[in-house]
């Protein structure tokens, strides 16, 4: 195995923006396993297979149809599925409102986990999530836990949403980021939690630079 650098985390603590930078100053691959899980929840959706009830059997047998990479365009990462850029899509909102399920599916966490132990085998790699630390590369010595309180996690997420010109009101978005912390936390596969030897950092009073000098000083200490 190559050299893995593990963020975990509550959604929106700043895992990917940490995550992309480390990855970029150490010459390391980044990888944004939160993406293979909306990629995974996207094929669902365009397929059908997420109304009132989800079609299990039809997810489980299209499992080996799933296709996703990282490329990059214009000197941004994208995700692809099945060759076709998805990134826009996987940051809306309908996805980010079924992903917790979806990713709560113990045969898609496996399918996941495998493809992101494959990556790690061949590439240095930071990669962020919710189980990185605990499940999926237990045995690294960078592991990293990051939070935030709620109030700047939705702030930071409706912003982002913004960006992507979704025009949503804060309290809906404080209602997703509440209700995937209960789903994160809460599911009975891999849980969020942090490994016991990650280390915690709070991001709500520090800038993004702030913290990428912290993880920086943790990771060469
Ligand atoms: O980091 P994110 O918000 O893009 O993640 C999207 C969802 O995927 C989130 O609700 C939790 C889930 N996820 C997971 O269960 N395990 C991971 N390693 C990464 C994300």
């Amino acid at each position: 195995m190559k050299k893995i650098i593990a963020i975990d985390g509550h959604a929106a603590t700043g895992k990917s923006t940490q995550a992309k930078k480390i990855a970029k100053y150490l010459g390391y691959k980044y990888i944004d396993s939160g993406a293979m899980y909306r990629a995974v929840t996207h094929y669902c959706l365009i397929n059908g297979w997420i109304n009132k009830l989800i079609n299990l059997n039809s997810i489980l047998e299209n499992l080996k149809n799933i296709d996703i990479q990282f490329k990059t365009l214009n000197n941004f990462q994208i995700t692809t599925l099945n060759g076709n850029d998805v990134e826009g899509y996987i940051r809306k909102m309908d996805v980010a409102k079924n992903v917790s399920k979806i990713a709560a599916i113990p045969e898609i966490r496996s399918f996941l986990v495998e493809k992101q132990r494959q990556i790690g085998l061949k590439n240095n790699v930071v990669m962020d999530g919710r189980d990185i630390g605990t499940v999926v590369f237990p045995e690294t010595e960078n592991k990293f836990f990051l939070t935030a309180s709620i109030e700047v996690r939705a702030e930071r997420r409706h912003e982002e949403l913004k960006l992507n010109n979704e025009s949503i009101d804060f309290s809906t978005v404080l209602e997703n980021v509440k209700s995937r912390d209960l789903d994160d936390t809460s599911r009975l596969t891999s849980p969020l939690e942090p490994a016991e030897d990650a280390i915690i950092v709070d991001t709500s009073n520090y800038s993004v630079n702030e913290v990428f000098d912290k993880l920086i000083s943790l990771i060469k200490g």
